[in-house]
């Protein structure tokens, strides 16, 4: 019997690639993961802690030190990109622009010309704006270019969702859509608890209670309520990379939001941004369009207007 192993890659192993590579491990999705990171002792310190950890997995894996010998994952199914500089986004994500998108230059063309031909999940900030640059340096189709983005925020708002209905968060379908950022907004209208919306029951005890200005701002607050703590986020957003990671893997068609390439949808062409979509074996599968209402049409569209002013800072 033969058959394929799945190699993931990571690129960037400061705060969030080591927490992916433990998710990937301790969720049996890996058989190879090939770490690179410019930082040789951080990175052989990470390897040789991972491969420790491999006796407790569900099954075999080898943790590869790749250094900056990019050309090594071009055999990879998935490339998650997190490679930043997070003390630079202390006060916005925006913080980190240039640094991701030069990091980011030097190495996915060199992936390119080395023939990778998978999956980019792009977790490195300003994330929408980042995962646009990956598509362009990468000669990608854009399906295969996904950025984290509201993956982690949407979360976020279920979790706040939960605390006061007393509901399971995976039982809240709720997406923060937008930029991963300062402007994203809750689709409020389109929140629903197992197909029921969210208008039939605001009324009743436990929902009554939820104040959507309060739980939106929550939701974009989250990452600073960490950040502000302990300087980085590591837990979730490495936990939503690895989501998104394996929804490709298994050819899941599983719905969640993530940063995609819009194309017309949602009256918006030409960027990438958060909203729900499809992931599966061939990534960005499809875009889900939710019925949005005017006031967060038009604040969705102040998003877009965001990123491309962010875009707009870079030199080409
Ligand atoms: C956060 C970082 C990843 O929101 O932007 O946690």
């Amino acid at each position: 019997m033969s058959h394929q192993l799945v190699s993931i890659g990571i690129i960037g192993i400061g705060h969030v690639g080591p927490h992916a590579a433990n998710s990937l491990i301790l969720q049996g999705i890996a058989d190879e993961l090939l770490l690179c990171d410019v930082n040789e002792s951080k990175l052989a310190a990470e390897v040789q802690d991972l491969n420790d950890s491999v006796v407790f997995a569900p099954h075999r894996v080898v943790v590869r030190n790749c250094h900056a010998d990019y050309e090594q994952l071009a055999g990879c199914d998935v490339i998650i990109n997190a490679a930043g500089n997070v003390k630079l986004a202390a006060v916005s994500r925006d913080g980190e622009l240039f640094a991701t998108v030069d990091s980011a230059r030097t190495f996915v063309g060199r992936l390119a010309a080395a023939g990778f031909e998978g999956f980019w999940v792009n977790v490195a900030n300003p994330c929408d704006v980042v995962s646009a640059e990956v598509h362009r340096l990468s000669g990608l189709p854009t399906n295969h270019i996904i950025g984290t983005g509201t993956c982690l925020d949407s979360a976020r708002l279920r979790e706040v969702i939960s605390l006061t209905t007393k509901l399971a968060p995976e039982s809240i379908q709720a997406y923060m859509i937008g930029e991963h950022g300062n402007t994203q907004i809750a689709a409020w209208s389109a929140i629903s608890f197992a197909g029921v919306p969210m208008k039939n029951v605001i009324s009743k005890p436990g929902f009554s209670d939820l104040k959507p200005d309060d739980v939106q701002a929550k939701a974009r607050d989250g990452g600073y309520v960490a950040y502000r703590g302990k300087e980085c986020t590591e837990y979730a957003i490495a936990n939503a990379a690895v989501r998104i990671t394996r929804a490709i893997l298994h050819d899941e068609h599983a719905v969640m939001p993530g940063s995609v390439w819009l194309d017309g949808q949602y009256g918006q062409r030409g960027l990438y941004i958060s909203v729900p979509c499809i992931i599966g074996a061939n990534g960005v599968e499809d875009i889900v369009e939710l019925d949005l209402n005017d006031e967060e049409r038009a604040g969705f569209a102040a998003s877009c207007d965001a990123v491309r002013a962010n875009t707009a800072r870079l030199a080409p």
